[in-house]
């Protein structure tokens, strides 16, 4: 007999469920403790600490779930660390969401597959031991232990952000990352492939915003020839591309509904169609999503589907804006300038001066690390000086102020109205969510006025109303 903490908790009320289960888990060298009802499976937990427990949201005849969530509280309330996966019908998805909120490590959809549930268990283990490793690691100390040396920044909160991605690196668990627009996130998700197991297999970035809803289906699972008029010869998908690797679904928040329905399938069953063929394929890739949007706010306003959220964010590293972390400017900067003068074959005498340095280190970047990238960039290229001084780097700024009332008179540049004007714009996109008729109102311009805007500057925008 094992003790209760090798032990899988497995409740069911169908006692054929729960002997496949049990002969699933045991052959794959879990001890396990099964129980058909609640209240049995209350009075283990009261006694015993499994060390997963994997529960099934419908009992007898009632359909809501409601004894499922009920009884996954009260296994929170006496071991909250201890790991629980939901198992729901697939018509009960909004269940294994409710179950999410309260706790839940993950949620797997009846008929299961064997190789999902045990991918999703091994996957919570991990987590749970990992949880306290590297809590104080200093930067030097993660170094050691991966690879991250694309990333600059040794400030709190950045390192956060490492020690996550060193605790998270080695499972298959999908990671959400969010942030704000040139913050890093890419390079976040480089390194989470980098330091997994999955290194040297293939990292497929696809930018959802640029595919057309039309094409979304060949795009990602690729199409047969004649699948449809312009298909001229078989293509194969990102997903197949990316098996035994990382997928990385870049500005998740532009896809739309139909879309993310179709995306849901493929993530909840690791399964999915070429177009044209009726073959079910099977595919292991680990998912990586970023997005600069605010998804639990798209959640609430209908715009993206809950349920995906829940399937795509079970880990979620959230990097901070460059303000938010102000000691590794001088970092980047420096690193910044070394790299461009390595390329360009400028003099390696180019040097930041103290107050430039300082400088740099109060500016509001909008553009986050992005743009102090470009601007130590330009500022090398166009100054052609030994020493960059504030003056170079002001007269080179062409970054947007955060906001209108960023902008002091004491401020070293003004804005031009140019620059005002665009800021202002970008501005109310953000706040109106890209809607053209709200923006226009907003800002007190006729829509064509505020067309004939985007285009001065270069903004892209989508027609949607
Ligand atoms: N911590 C960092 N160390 C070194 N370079 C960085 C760091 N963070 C960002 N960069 C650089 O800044 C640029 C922007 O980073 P990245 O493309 O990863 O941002 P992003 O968050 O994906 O932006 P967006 O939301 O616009 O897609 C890249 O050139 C990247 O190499
Ligand atoms: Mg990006």
């Amino acid at each position: 007999m094992s003790s209760s903490a090798e032990n899988i908790l497995v409740v069911d009320d169908d006692e054929a469920i729960l002997s496949s289960l049990k002969m699933l888990l045991t052959r794959n060298g879990h001890g396990v403790y099964t129980c058909s009802s609640p209240s049995e499976a209350v009075d283990y937990v009261r006694a015993n600490t499994p060390k997963l427990v994997l529960l099934d949201m419908n009992f007898g005849q009632s359909t809501n779930g409601e004894e499922g969530i009920a009884l996954l509280r009260k296994v929170k309330v006496f071991q909250p660390n201890v790991p629980v996966i939901l198992i729901t019908g697939w018509g009960s998805i909004a269940l294994a969401v409710e179950g999410m909120k309260c706790g839940a490590a993950d949620f797997i959809t009846k008929p299961w597959q064997n190789a999902v549930l045990l991918e999703s268990i091994a996957n919570s283990l991990k987590l749970t031991q990992s949880v306290h490793s590297f809590t104080n690691a200093n930067r030097a100390e993660l170094d050691k232990q991966f690879r991250l040396t694309s990333i600059i920044g040794e400030s709190p909160k950045m390192l956060d952000v490492l020690r996550t991605v060193g605790r998270i690196a080695r499972t298959s668990v999908p990671v959400l990352i969010t942030g704000e627009s040139g913050t890093g996130k890419e390079l976040i998700a480089e390194a989470i492939h980098e330091n997994s197991d999955r290194r040297g297999k293939p990292f497929v970035k696809v930018n959802l915003g640029g595919i057309a809803s039309s094409l979304f289906e060949s795009e990602m699972f690729g199409h047969k020839k004649g699948a449809f008029t312009d298909a001229k010869s078989d293509r194969v998908g990102r997903f197949e591309m990316a098996n035994s690797g990382t997928i990385f679904l870049d500005e998740i928040g532009d896809l739309d509904l139909a879309s993310q329905v179709k995306l849901l399938r493929v993530l909840q069953e690791h399964t999915f169609e070429v177009l044209g063929d009726s073959q079910t394929k099977r595919v292991d890739v680990r998912v990586v999503c970023a997005t600069n949007r605010d998804l639990r706010a798209m959640v609430e306003r209908g715009e993206f589907r809950e349920d995906l959220y829940y399937r795509i964010n079970l880990i979620t590293i959230a990097v901070p804006p460059l303000r938010e972390r102000q000691n590794d400017v001088t970092l980047l900067a420096k690193q910044f300038l070394a790299n461009v003068c390595a390329e360009q074959r400028v003099s390696q005498q180019v040097m930041l001066s103290r107050l430039a340095l300082e400088w740099l280190k109060k500016q509001p970047f909008a553009g986050n690390v992005r743009e102090l990238k470009n601007l130590v960039e330009r500022t090398v290229l166009l100054s052609g000086a030994d020493t960059i001084e504030v003056e170079h780097l002001a007269s080179n700024q062409v970054g947007i102020p955060k906001s209108a009332v960023d902008i002091t008179i004491n401020s070293p540049v003004l804005p031009t109205i140019d620059e005002m004007e665009k800021a202002l714009i970008l501005k109310a996109m953000d706040a109106c969510n890209g809607n053209i008729s709200q923006i226009a109102r907003m800002l007190g311009l006729s829509r064509g006025a505020l067309y004939r805007r985007f285009d001065k500057h270069g903004i892209p925008y989508e027609a949607k109303e």
